[in-house]
């Protein structure tokens, strides 16, 4: 396929090689009117936008996931696959399956675990129930927190296609089968497109909620914890 992609009219070039994600298409706006200079919008497809500007001199990009596998199984896959992207970091929130997280703590996947079809369908890869991130991201992202003295909690994470569900209480064992410490919906399929073009990819997130304790982060809250995230993604740049 050729550029324009179906669901992105970036001009070839308009995307740096390296994305932040946010779900939220309007957080990827705040991030570039916040953090970044020399601004162009690359995207307005579906209202997910996607811009490119410079940070302390470094090009770098930030677009909108959407919520769930399929959205950003889309938007990854084309910017890997047409886009040239080499890098694309999740930064997104999660609810935490164990009392040891607290709220907007910032957590570091190692692995996602899923009962998703996506890798299944995508290529056949039915054995995995796990997909992986990059390990030299990681380890580029575990250095960034350090040295901006944010602590990270590192583990697996919960990949689900389900937000609402009738027994929430099953996420204790999801936890004990497959250590699973906090539950999102979009890293597996992003894990997944990246192993499968040869790039790059890897998620931090921070607890918005805890199945735990049922705490919840107000919106307005949530906006200074994000902001420890990004600015641990953005170093990357
Ligand atoms: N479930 C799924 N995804 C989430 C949650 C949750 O409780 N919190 C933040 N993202």
């Amino acid at each position: 396929m050729s550029i324009p992609t179906p669901h992105i009219e970036a001009k070839k070039d308009e995307i740096a090689p390296l994305v932040l994600m946010p779900g939220d298409p309007l957080r990827a706006k705040m991030i570039a009117d916040t953090f970044l200079d020399d601004v162009i919008q690359f995207n307005t497809v579906r209202n997910m936008f996607g811009y490119t500007g410079s940070y302390k001199g470094k090009r770098v990009s930030v677009m909108g996931s959407g919520m769930g596998m399929p959205s950003i199984g889309i938007y990854s896959f084309e910017l890997f696959a047409f886009y040239g992207v080499e890098k694309i970091v999740r930064i997104g929130s999660c609810g935490a399956y164990t009392k040891d997280l607290k709220l907007y703590d910032v957590l570091l996947a190692e692995r996602a675990y899923s009962e998703s079809s996506y890798a299944k369908t995508q290529s056949g890869s039915y054995d995995s129930i796990y997909t992986y991130p990059s390990i030299e991201l990681n380890r580029a992202i575990e250095e960034n927190a350090k040295q901006l003295a944010i602590p990270i909690t590192k583990g697996t994470i919960h990949s689900s296609d389900v937000f609402y569900r009738e027994n929430f209480e099953d996420y204790q064992t999801i936890f004990a089968d497959h250590q699973a410490i906090a539950v999102e919906m979009e890293a597996f399929a992003l894990f997944h497109n990246a192993a499968m073009t040869g790039k790059q990819a890897a998620c931090l997130l921070t607890v918005s909620d805890s199945l735990v304790t049922k705490e919840a982060t107000t919106s307005e809250e949530r906006q200074t914890a994000f902001t420890k995230m990004m600015e641990i993604a953005l170093s990357l740049a």
